[in-house]
């Protein structure tokens, strides 16, 4: 798929229409990326790569109707903003490869690593980090709306590589929105992540951290005493109890 970026130099005229009731096609008609002498099953394992990496189907990208038979899309067709993102996204997925061609004895590597759709989407359409994710939805819907959303994406997504649950996610999320002013949201978030990780001093250092931000000592003291009583090696716990009981 590499050597071909001419290929989008050579625009066809009008599109010709694909005859319905046949799949797979006979041939490619609007190809700027694939070269068109590829062959048809070829493209479509590729695009079988696609769906898989972004945990969709084919309508996603092509005109056409879930359960109606592939011999009904038209795949040619140019109409979908999915589609055309996709076919930047086929572009710019050819150049960080020439990039990493390009690395200091990559030719001499056993072994090369190369760059697909997956390795950025992991099953996701759009692959947004859970914590963007989760620290957006809280500001622009609510922490209510958040806490749903995350139990939702975890019901689907738990123990794939799509979104990292673990501990520091909801963490940074919170911490993000306080830093925007958000600490309604931001502690609803803390009391989310607490639900699944109630012995975590990290969480309570946070909270801490975050009541620090908001000015209220009291809180922030407590806090910390709490991640103190979690882990007693807690070292940046221990610091900030110093530094604000002994000014
Ligand atoms: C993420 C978007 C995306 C998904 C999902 C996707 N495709 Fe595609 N498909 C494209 C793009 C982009 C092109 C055009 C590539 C180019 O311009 O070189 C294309 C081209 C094609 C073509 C060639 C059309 C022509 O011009 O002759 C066929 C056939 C095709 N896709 C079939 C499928 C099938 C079958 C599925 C489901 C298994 C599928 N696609 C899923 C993005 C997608
Ligand atoms: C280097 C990482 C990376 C690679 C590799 C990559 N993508 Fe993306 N893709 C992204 C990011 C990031 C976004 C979200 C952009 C945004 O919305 O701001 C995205 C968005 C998209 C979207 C639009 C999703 C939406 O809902 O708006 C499509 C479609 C897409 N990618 C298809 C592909 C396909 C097909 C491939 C492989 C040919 C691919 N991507 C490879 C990072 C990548």
């Amino acid at each position: 798929m590499s050597k071909n970026l001419l290929a989008g130099l050579c625009v066809s005229g009008p599109l010709a229409a694909q005859a319905p009731g046949h799949f797979p096609p006979d041939s490619l008609i609007n190809v700027k990326v694939i070269p068109k002498n590829t062959p048809v099953m070829q493209v479509v394992g590729m695009m079988r790569n696609f769906t898989g990496a972004l945990g969709v189907r084919c309508p996603y990208c092509h005109v056409g109707q879930e359960g109606q038979p592939l011999a009904q899309f038209d795949f040619a067709k140019d109409e979908k903003r999915t589609k055309l993102t996709a076919r930047q996204m086929m572009r710019m997925v050819e150049e960080i490869n020439r990039r990493l061609d390009t690395l200091p004895e990559h030719a001499q590597m056993t072994s090369h690593v190369e760059v697909t759709c997956n390795t950025c989407h992991r099953g996701v359409s759009r692959p947004m980090s859970l914590e963007q994710l989760i620290q957006e939805t809280a500001q622009t819907s609510g922490a209510d709306s958040a806490a749903r959303a995350y139990r939702a994406l975890r019901e689907r997504y738990y123990g794939r590589a799509a979104y990292d649950f673990g501990e520091p996610t909801l963490d940074i999320a919170a911490f993000r929105l306080a830093r925007g002013g958000k600490f309604a949201e931001a502690f609803a978030i803390l009391r989310l992540n607490e639900e699944q990780f109630p012995a975590s001093s990290n969480l309570a250092t946070f909270r801490g951290n975050i009541n620090l931000m908001k000015g209220d000592t009291t809180a922030a003291i407590a806090a910390f005493r709490e991640a103190v009583r979690r882990d007693s090696t807690n070292g940046e716990a221990q610091g900030r109890l110093r530094q604000i009981i002994r000014p």
